[in-house]
């Protein structure tokens, strides 16, 4: 019989030297010459069937033959040092093949793919533009050190209604606008349910919670009983703002939102206060921007008037910070509100409104149609 030929050529007559002794010594000495060999051909290029034939062939696989000429015939109390070796050996094998064969390449052609397709380009995902608007106007605020608070989207008529002020016949308690809770009647009406109309039963909530100071946002969902239109959605969003301290006055409310509105459209725009109406704050003002698209010159947006309508705010109602008081006195809480020095201004914008003006969008229906031809201009 010849010795070994030339690597990496398999050959099938393949000699095992003769094992001297089962001593664990020799056992390892035996073994490691052969994952030697194993480590030798496999680490340059080689012809991974030809190493397989070589160590794995049924027949005169160099294993096949290991096995033959030392287990075999091994004393019964060698078998369990030579059988783990063995195993050893054959896993050093098999994870070496399995090396040679899963490059990507290969395992492609396995599989039948054409890997000089183009690939198939799974689109990562963004943040939807009403959300993306909501976290900007977060963020101007959060910067002014402002904090998000949250609330209920269902709320009582109490929160919703009653302790800012809303007289008992106000058209916007009326259940054309507001979207109730059925099954209610049987309940004071402070307590009956209701999809809240406004992100302001949230000044409640937090003035009851927490004394002044108190600085913050509210984004969320509210809901009115609308028919859809271009402008109109029965569900959409508003950033409620509060803000209470000692001696807060209309010059900083008229400071904030001037400021806020330049960082969402742009230094160069203006702003103005007109006189308006809400229960819970007085006096109260509509605030507009300059028209972003005719710089004030007058446009189709901006009906020629040079100005766009952008949301509402003014001076808490000291009604509001009484009723404040009033449930924190029944909840056991000092009053904190209703003092010559504390006081405060709120606002409430539309988040759908801001969001068509800053993109130019004309139905706000967009928004919801899931449409990605629509989506995927905000990517
Ligand atoms: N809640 C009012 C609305 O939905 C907006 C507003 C909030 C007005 C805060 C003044 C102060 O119309």
């Amino acid at each position: 019989m010849t010795g070994r030929s030339a690597r990496p050529k398999a050959t099938m007559n393949e000699t095992i030297p003769q094992l001297s002794s089962y001593d664990e010594t020799s056992l390892d000495a035996a073994f490691a010459t052969l994952g030697a060999e194993v480590r030798d051909e496999t680490s340059t290029p080689h012809d991974a069937e030809a190493f397989r034939l070589r160590w794995l062939g049924r027949k005169q696989g160099r294993l096949k033959l290991v096995s033959d000429a030392w287990l075999k015939s091994a004393p019964a109390e060698a078998r369990k040092p030579l059988g783990m070796r063995f195993n050893q050996l054959k896993q050093q094998i098999e994870a070496a093949l399995a090396g040679a064969t899963a490059t990507p390449l290969a395992s492609a052609k396995k599989a039948g793919i054409d890997i000089t397709l183009p690939g198939a380009v799974r689109a990562s995902g963004i943040q939807h533009p009403l959300l993306k608007t909501m976290n900007e106007i977060v963020a101007v605020f959060h910067h002014l050190g402002y904090s998000t608070a949250l609330g209920p989207q269902v709320e009582s008529d109490f929160y919703n209604f009653e302790a800012l002020n809303f007289p008992p016949n106000h058209p916007a308690r009326d259940t054309q606008d507001t979207l109730v809770v059925a099954g209610q009647q049987s309940r004071p009406s402070r307590d009956r349910l209701l999809m809240r109309t406004h992100t302001s039963p949230v000044q409640i909530r937090t003035m009851v919670a927490q004394a002044a100071p108190v600085r913050i946002v509210v984004p969320g969902k509210v809901h009115r009983n609308d028919a859809a239109d271009a402008t109109h959605s029965p569900v959409f969003h508003q950033v409620e703002g509060l803000c209470v301290d000692t001696n807060i006055t209309f010059s900083d409310l008229k400071g904030t939102l001037d400021h806020a509105m330049k960082a969402l459209f742009g230094s160069g725009v203006k702003t103005r206060f007109f006189p308006s109406f809400f229960p819970f704050t007085e006096p109260s003002a509509d605030v507009q921007i300059s028209c972003i698209f005719c710089a004030g010159k007058g446009c189709r947006k901006c009906k020629q008037s040079g100005w766009i309508e952008l949301l509402g705010c003014g001076m808490v109602d000291p009604a509001v910070f009484a009723s404040v008081d009033q449930q924190r006195e029944a909840q056991g809480l000092p009053r904190a509100y209703g003092t010559a020095k504390i006081s405060g201004f709120a606002f409430g914008m539309g988040v759908e409104r801001i969001a068509m003006i800053q993109h130019g969008i004309s139905d706000i229906g967009h928004f919801y149609s899931g449409d990605m031809r629509f989506l995927e201009q905000f990517a």
